[in-house]
């Protein structure tokens, strides 16, 4: 059935928002585990005496964790379900969030972030996929992107988390990382409530099971085409990854690869991660609760812009919101190396120019990449394809957050953000160009597409 002709349900079924919010907690853990190291790093470095060596390495275990995480995460999910391996990057989550808190030494801290990297690697591959799995067409954007909504909350919580505790003595560090034990609980429980993806029981011959969760998502009717249209593209898949490098299909992996690795290059997390550092040491006479409390508010707009894309992603669609997003991430990175040509730079114009391109990031390439990449690879291979998309993208995420300083220092701060902003054109280039279309079309459409391609 075209996809214009996919009646939208009378009235609002809420199932799918349940279960793609219980799936969505792994993204409040993630955004949370990555944005709490900001803080608890000063009082880290006090505790345990650290070379500026040993801080990176304090704070890039995590990322490593990551990008390992993402890698075994859809080979596994694959083979052994979804849902499987969400309720074990739970316990992960929740073994790291004690673990980091009650470390005697550096080395404990670095053993238990790395697993917690390996829980955000996993999660980021497999919430994504299993609410696009779970969901039907009309809602499936927004459904998604209710994933980027829990990992700019779990951002901003960790803000603030950190800012309530710095008061709290040499030892507040250790609650910032044992406050997101109370998540990870909450998510293993959660998952026992949820059904295993409808795609993946089709592809593992579990059909009967797959139409009770179809029909709950879809209603009765809709549930039996859809589970007719998923064996017809199962079918047709060979469920190697060779397939993934065949003509059509190349092309989706390419452009999965690009939009992941252009998401960061772009530049954001240098914002995200480096806010209050940007302002105490380049921009004129900040303190640093001056420069923590800019932060907040660069948190907080993240967080509202995310919401508003949330509203709109199934209506615009996933091209304009990319494009119009990277257009204007393209202007606010040239202008923010402008302003850095002013000595001193102006605080105000700096931070405006900072919450334009977050909210810009979040309203678009935020929540927008995600969900394109939950999209468009066939069942059979999704979990391997987002996989080798969401390994590009902790890479590029890691060389960017290393490199920036340096980069800074080599180019100027100027140069550096110019350099971003030549990476938001290309973003703007490919999606414009080669990106399609999938609003309001269901998976196995969108895999018709590449085969025709
Ligand atoms: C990105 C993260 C980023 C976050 C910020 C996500 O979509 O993948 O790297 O920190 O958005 O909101």
């Amino acid at each position: 059935m075209p996809s214009a002709q996919i009646p939208a349900p009378a009235r609002t079924n809420w199932y799918p928002y349940l279960v793609s919010t219980v799936a969505a907690v792994s993204g409040l853990l993630f955004g949370f585990d990555i944005a709490v190291i900001n803080g608890a790093i000063i009082f880290l470095r006090q505790q345990f005496g650290l070379s500026e060596v040993q801080t990176e390495i304090a704070a890039g275990s995590l990322l490593i964790g990551c990008v390992f995480g993402a890698a075994a995460a859809g080979w596994l999910s694959d083979r052994y379900g979804r849902r499987r391996i969400l309720i074990f990057s739970a316990l992960l989550f929740a073994a790291s969030a004690l673990g980091a808190a009650l470390p005697r030494n550096l080395d404990e801290f670095v053993v238990a972030r790395f697993i917690g990297g390996l829980a955000v690697g996993a999660a980021s591959v497999l919430a994504p996929l299993y609410i696009a799995e779970v969901s039907p067409p009309q809602i499936r954007g927004r459904l998604v992107a209710l994933n980027q909504m829990t990992i700019v909350t779990g951002i901003l919580l960790a803000y603030l988390v950190n800012w309530s505790l710095s008061f709290a003595g040499p030892s507040g560090w250790r609650w910032m990382f044992a406050a997101a034990a109370v998540p990870a609980i909450a998510f293993f429980i959660a998952l026992f409530f949820v059904p295993e993806s409808p795609r993946w029981l089709v592809e593992r011959g579990m059909e009967s099971v797959a139409l009770g969760v179809l029909s709950r998502v879809s209603g009765a009717a809709r549930a039996r085409e859809e589970i007719q249209e998923i064996k017809e593209a199962i079918a047709q898949e060979s469920g190697t990854l060779a397939e993934l490098f065949q003509p059509g299909m190349r092309r989706a992996l390419a452009i999965g690869v690009a939009l992941a690795i252009l998401q960061q290059i772009t530049g954001i997390n240098t914002v995200l991660f480096y806010g209050s550092v940007i302002f105490k040491e380049r921009v004129g006479g900040q303190t640093e609760s001056a420069a923590i409390g800019a932060n907040v508010f660069i948190g907080l707009v993240n967080f509202l812009a995310t919401i508003v894309a949330l509203w709109i992603i199934d209506r615009t669609g996933r091209r304009p919101l990319l494009m119009f997003s990277a257009g204007v991430m393209a202007v606010c990175q040239l202008a923010l190396g402008a302003a850095f040509l002013i000595q001193p730079p102006p605080a105000m114009l700096v931070l405006s120019i900072m919450l334009a391109l977050l909210g810009a990031f979040a309203v678009g390439l935020g929540p927008g990449v995600w969900v394109v990449l939950s999209e468009i690879f066939p069942t059979r291979v999704r979990g391997r394809a987002m996989s080798i998309a969401t390994v590009s993208l902790w890479i590029a995420c890691v060389a960017l957050t290393m490199t920036f300083l340096s980069l800074a220092k080599a180019i100027t701060i100027s140069g550096a953000f110019w350099l971003y902003g030549f990476w938001c054109v290309v973003m703007y280039v490919i999606v414009w160009r080669f990106t399609p279309e999938t609003k309001g079309k269901t998976l196995e459409e969108i895999e018709k597409l590449w085969r025709r391609a």
